[in-house]
């Protein structure tokens, strides 16, 4: 058990956030996806879970457009110190991470995944399967925050995850 707690990421976290990501996926992909989110103002929230000791965890949520409307939300790039894994950061960036996006008034959330691990938070395949994405299939999942908002449509991720 540790004791951090979870906050908005401030500009001023984009290298030690970028750090913590390297270190977690092992390779700079997913830190230069989300400097890009930020630096074209595609992120819709980002999120660190904090110690004493410093940033050990990072969620992000980007805008998806649904047939050219800004109508969905993204999950990802997430990260938690390597040494720290397994201790429930992870879980509790997601979770807080949707009640910020329910709060901001998004209605959809879309993640590419884990199909063993996204169902505990509500994510279920069912429902991103009627939307037209680069991606299909059981790892491809949305979880609907409230009701309203397209529940079909074709999906466009920001240019950060074209490579
Ligand atoms: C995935 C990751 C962020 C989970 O963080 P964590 O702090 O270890 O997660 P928690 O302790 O809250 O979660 C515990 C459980 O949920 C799983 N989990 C939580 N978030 C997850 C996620 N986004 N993807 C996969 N599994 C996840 C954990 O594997 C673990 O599974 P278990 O209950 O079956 O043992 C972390 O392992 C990590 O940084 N991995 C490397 C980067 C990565 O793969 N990111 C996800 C893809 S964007």
């Amino acid at each position: 058990m540790i004791d951090f707690w979870t906050r908005a990421a401030r500009s001023e976290d984009l290298d030690a956030i970028a750090a913590l990501s390297d270190a977690a996926f092992g390779g700079p992909d997913e830190g230069r996806i989300i400097r890009q989110l930020q630096a074209d103002g595609d992120s819709l929230a980002s999120l660190v879970a904090e110690t004493e000791t410093g940033i050990v965890g990072h969620i992000e949520f980007f805008r998806i457009l649904i047939d050219g409307n800004p109508a969905g939300a993204g999950l990802g790039p997430m990260s938690a110190n390597p040494g720290l894994q397994k201790s429930g950061i992870g879980c509790y960036l997601v979770r807080t991470g949707l009640d910020e996006l329910d709060m901001l008034g998004e209605t959809i959330v879309f993640v590419l995944g884990h199909k063993t691990c996204y169902p505990r938070f509500g994510f279920e395949a069912e429902k991103a399967a009627p939307f037209t994405a680069p991606w299909a299939g059981p790892h491809f999942m949305a979880i609907r925050l409230a009701p309203g908002g397209p529940a079909s449509g074709t999906l466009t991720y920001p240019r950060a995850f074209s490579g």
